[in-house]
């Protein structure tokens, strides 16, 4: 009842009555074939955690098929969807095939989210070996739920006969979500799957739940048998990146996230930052850096009046890493963007230019000189981890310096007889410096300044301006 009120009002890009009918189509093509269908995981929690007759944000919907007659086909989601797909052409379909599903995709359209309702097939996954991706097999509704991560996440609503609507609840996932805790499944889940640590964390977080104290010892049973070294050894069998693809998506989700201060304490105190690395914990210094870059982030665009092209979460995670000597290496483990790992990468010695050659009672065409090398996102940076001997001159020339140009330009040269040729943006470079120091102030004052130091005369002897 409170998923069809949900799917029925909330407005996603597919018309809310149609995302109901959708749903029930999907569940009579399941029934036709002997087959059952479900919504799990994100969607049956946070309906389940809502007041009554509230509507529910259901952009993620994930769907598994079962089998009521004989064990499900292979890739018996991946059918369905393709099914779906040909009464619905503007959705996008995307297979995976190794994990036996499908997506459809309704990209957002005006006032409406986007959707997207992912159909698995009830699959056994079992981790060749820790840390790996999971290797899937077709299997029963109930082992695919002991599969997943928490309790929480582990619940199922039937769309099919007998008795739709009803809740499959193998784990005591109900009765924690009324504790308000999560749990997690069985004891080896962060052995096998590290991120999960993180996740853990996020949803505690981001619910207001507490971790149950078996979870919290076995997190830290993860982190105790040397999870980084493992993480490590994946790296030399080249089995590392599908697990950083996974903690980088995690971090992100954390990053991003109103709650990512409480976040980043809580897997600070599990000591799961050993993830990323043994040597990284956060001293009160640090937490200054984390808190400053999102403050100043916003007031260095709106300071130089155009984005910086560097997401918020991103910046945080760079501050956060650019703490350990290994920063580079773990941006590139964790696939962050080239200019991330660059900007880290060159880190040590950018700030040791910038802290050699920003002095106090330079004059504004010299700090603009130094500066004007560098991208806002590598200034940012250095400023928040400097803030007093680099983000001092990097505030003046964010806000006024970077603003200040020569009063006239290049056609403005050529009605005063210059020849057109390199020299012109030399003494344009020459002209913006007397600018900023100040000796330059108006269109007046400018031709002046060019009169003493780019006297026509000496320049093209035979020129006549009026010509
Ligand atoms: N899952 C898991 N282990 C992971 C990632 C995901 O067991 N490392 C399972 C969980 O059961 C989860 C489901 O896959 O419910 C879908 O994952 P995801 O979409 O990331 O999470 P949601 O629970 O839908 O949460 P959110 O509301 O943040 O989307």
């Amino acid at each position: 009842q409170r998923l069809q009120t949900s799917l029925q009002a909330y407005p996603t890009a597919l018309e809310s009555q149609e995302l109901w009918a959708l749903l029930s189509q999907i569940a009579k093509a399941a029934q036709q074939r002997g087959w059952h269908l479900y919504v799990v995981g994100g969607a049956v929690r946070d309906l389940l955690l809502a007041p009554e007759n509230t509507v529910v944000p259901l952009k993620d919907i994930d769907l598994v098929v079962d089998s009521f007659r004989s064990s499900v086909v292979d890739g018996a989601g991946v059918v369905l969807a393709q099914q779906l797909q040909q009464q619905y052409p503007e959705a996008e379909l995307q297979v995976h095939g190794e994990f036996q599903t499908a997506a459809l995709i309704w990209r957002a359209r005006a006032g409406h989210a986007p959707l997207m309702i992912d159909i698995a097939t009830a699959r056994t996954e079992f981790y060749p070996y820790p840390a790996a991706n999971p290797e899937v097999e077709a299997s029963s509704i109930r082992q695919d739920l002991y599969r997943r991560d928490f309790t929480i996440n582990a619940l199922a609503i039937r769309l099919t006969s007998p008795q739709p609507g009803l809740l499959l609840d193998f784990f005591g996932g109900a009765l924690d979500l009324r504790r308000r805790q999560v749990r997690v499944l069985h004891a080896n889940s962060f052995i096998e799957d590290p991120t999960r640590i993180f996740r853990a964390v996020r949803f505690a977080v981001r619910l207001g739940f507490t971790l149950d104290a078996q979870t919290e010892r076995f997190i830290r049973y993860a982190i105790d048998s040397g999870i980084y070294a493992d993480l490590q050894a994946q790296k030399e069998r080249r089995r590392l990146p599908a697990l950083q693809t996974r903690l980088k998506a995690e971090l992100s989700y954390i990053f991003q996230a109103d709650y990512w201060a409480q976040s980043l304490g809580l897997l600070d105190k599990l000591g799961a930052l050993s993830c990323l690395h043994p040597d990284l914990s956060i001293d009160a210094a640090l937490w200054r850096q984390m808190h400053r870059v999102g403050r100043w982030r916003q007031r260095f665009i709106d300071a130089v009046g155009r984005d910086m092209g560097v997401a918020p979460w991103l910046m945080r995670l760079e501050v956060l890493l650019a703490k350990l000597d290994a920063r580079s290496q773990i941006a590139t483990d964790l696939q962050l963007p080239l200019g991330s790992i660059q900007r880290l990468e060159h880190l040590g010695s950018t700030e040791a230019t910038l802290l050699a050659q920003l002095q106090p009672k330079q004059l504004p065409s010299d700090i603009y000189q130094t500066l004007e090398t560098y991208d806002i996102p590598t200034l940012l940076l250095a400023s928040v981890r400097y803030p007093k001997r680099i983000g001092t001159y990097v505030w003046q020339y964010a806000t006024r310096l970077i603003h200040i140009k020569s009063p006239i330009d290049g056609y403005h040269l050529k009605r005063l007889g210059y020849a057109p040729g390199p020299t012109y943006r030399q003494m344009l470079t020459v002209l913006t410096h007397a600018a900023l120091d100040g000796h330059v102030v108006s269109v007046d004052s400018a031709e002046a300044y060019l009169k003493r130091h780019y006297p026509l005369e000496q320049l093209h002897p035979q020129s006549n301006p009026s010509d």
